[in-house]
């Protein structure tokens, strides 16, 4: 009877944790799976004891593929133990400047150097004759590059266009969202960032396919590969008085092949969240051709936050010098696999769970790519994109519902200028969480 109760008290108090991490979700603790997941108030406490027991996801509990945290990559940089820790003294980086000399004077030098290394390494795009700007997230400089392309003495805002599907949410659904999931990442929507300050210089006019063809100026952005559907992209509307803002967020040889000739556009961000997974440490880059927009991008992260945190910048550099070596002095790294090896396969394992399950379900169809030569690997691959847009087939005309009936969260089509027959599905959660929702998506199936 004592240990009967013990063992019922015990439950409820691991209940009690596993329920109000519902309400403080966590989102510094990176090795719980709670992080991702809540239990539904009504679950049986028979599934609750089958969830803490196999480890095996109940149907009852949530799995939120929503946002694209990407902490597939934790365990990579766990594996290198010590290698990428940073010991910062408390005297160190007391000053606002990193390099006077620098027009982008925040940025630390090694920083900057990293960035150079990476790229040169991988091929991905040009730095030679680049100013490289570094901003608190590519979030930041996405504003700052709206900030410098347009005019101040224009006598109406310039539109700011990107081709459907893109990445967007707006306002309304945001704050109930934020309600609901206090998701980081929905902030990164473009035309929420693009309108949120309600700007005279810009202002969000959608999909760039229907921009009147009126010869007025407009910022056209490029997303390569596209945040939701993984598709390579080029501009769409080609007009001389368009400005282009290429986001290369996903240019890296994990998700996409990369071409023989490196990226080459007048602005081009990048960002650490999704190069090596350190969403956490906010930290982009824009290479930029034209001095006057990197001097006038470099005045909007002045305006806005004198600079971008030194001891970020640091502990990205290492983080990038240590991904470096692992290709460049493989023979040092007997513990794992040269960083971009390791993801690559990662990716295509889940890929290939991905359509596994979605061939089993027969309720669903997924995106093919195109195969293309990697310069950097040498392999020959279909994308394997960070998101998954995922289209209901059949009677199914609301995805999201249909799926979050099954206590899957995804985010509509609807949200990103298309169908609500499609979702976005993040391919970057823990292994963990992947697996559970490759294992409920294969289960469901039309019968
Ligand atoms: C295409 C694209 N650009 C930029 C960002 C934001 O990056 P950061 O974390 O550097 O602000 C995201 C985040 O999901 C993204 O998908």
């Amino acid at each position: 009877m004592e240990l009967k109760s013990m063992i019922l008290g015990h439950f409820l108090v691991v209940s009690l944790a596993l329920n109000a991490g519902l309400l403080y979700k966590d989102y510094s603790k990176g090795k719980h799976k709670s992080q991702h997941t809540f239990i539904f108030k009504n679950e049986s406490l028979v599934t609750k004891m089958a969830f803490l027991e196999t480890n095996k996801a109940p149907l009852t509990e949530v799995i939120d593929l929503d946002h694209g945290d990407p902490t597939m990559y934790e365990k990579y940089w766990q594996q290198l133990g010590d290698r990428t820790t940073v010991v910062i003294p408390g005297w160190k980086f007391i000053s606002y400047f990193s390099d006077k000399r620098n027009l982008c004077w925040f940025l630390e030098p090694e920083f900057g150097d990293a960035i150079i290394r990476l790229h040169k390494l991988v091929g991905n795009a040009v730095t030679d004759d680049r100013y490289i700007v570094v901003g608190t997230g590519s979030t930041q400089l996405f504003q700052a590059v709206l900030y410098a392309v347009s005019s101040p003495n224009a006598s109406e805002p310039i539109n700011v266009v990107s081709a459907a599907p893109f990445y967007s949410v707006s306002l309304l659904e945001l704050v109930s969202l934020l309600e609901l999931l206090s998701s980081l990442e929905l902030l990164c929507s473009y035309p929420l960032i693009t309108d949120f300050l309600k700007s005279g210089l810009y202002k969000w006019a959608g999909d760039a396919h229907k921009l009147e063809k009126d010869n007025k100026p407009y910022i056209e952005l490029v997303t390569s590969p596209n945040n939701p559907d993984g598709s390579s992209r080029q501009s769409v509307v080609n007009n001389k008085q368009g400005i282009l803002i290429h986001d290369l967020a996903y240019y890296w040889p994990q998700y996409t092949s990369i071409s023989s000739s490196p990226a080459d556009h007048d602005i081009m961000l990048f960002t650490v969240s999704k190069t090596t997974g350190h969403a956490g440490t906010r930290l982009g880059w824009a290479l930029v051709k034209d001095h006057e927009i990197a001097k006038k991008m470099t005045e909007f992260i002045v305006l806005s936050s004198i600079g971008v945190s030194k001891e970020s910048q640091i502990r990205a550099a290492k983080i990038l010098q240590v991904l470096s070596d692992s290709h460049e002095n493989k023979d040092h790294f007997k513990e794992s696999q040269p960083f971009f090896h390791h993801s690559y396969n990662l990716m295509a394992k889940r890929w290939k769970q991905l359509r596994g399950a979605v061939k089993t379900s027969k309720l669903f169809s997924l995106p093919e790519f195109p195969h293309g030569s990697c310069a950097f690997s040498g392999r020959n691959f279909a994308s394997q994109p960070a998101f998954a847009w995922l289209k209901c087939e059949g009677e199914i005309e609301d995805c999201e519902s249909f799926l979050r009936d099954h206590n899957i969260l995804t985010r509509s089509g609807k949200h990103f200028g298309d169908s609500a027959k499609y979702v976005r599905i993040s391919v970057l959660p823990r292994d963990e969480l992947f697996d559970q929702f490759i294992d409920r998506l294969s289960a469901l199936n039309s019968t």
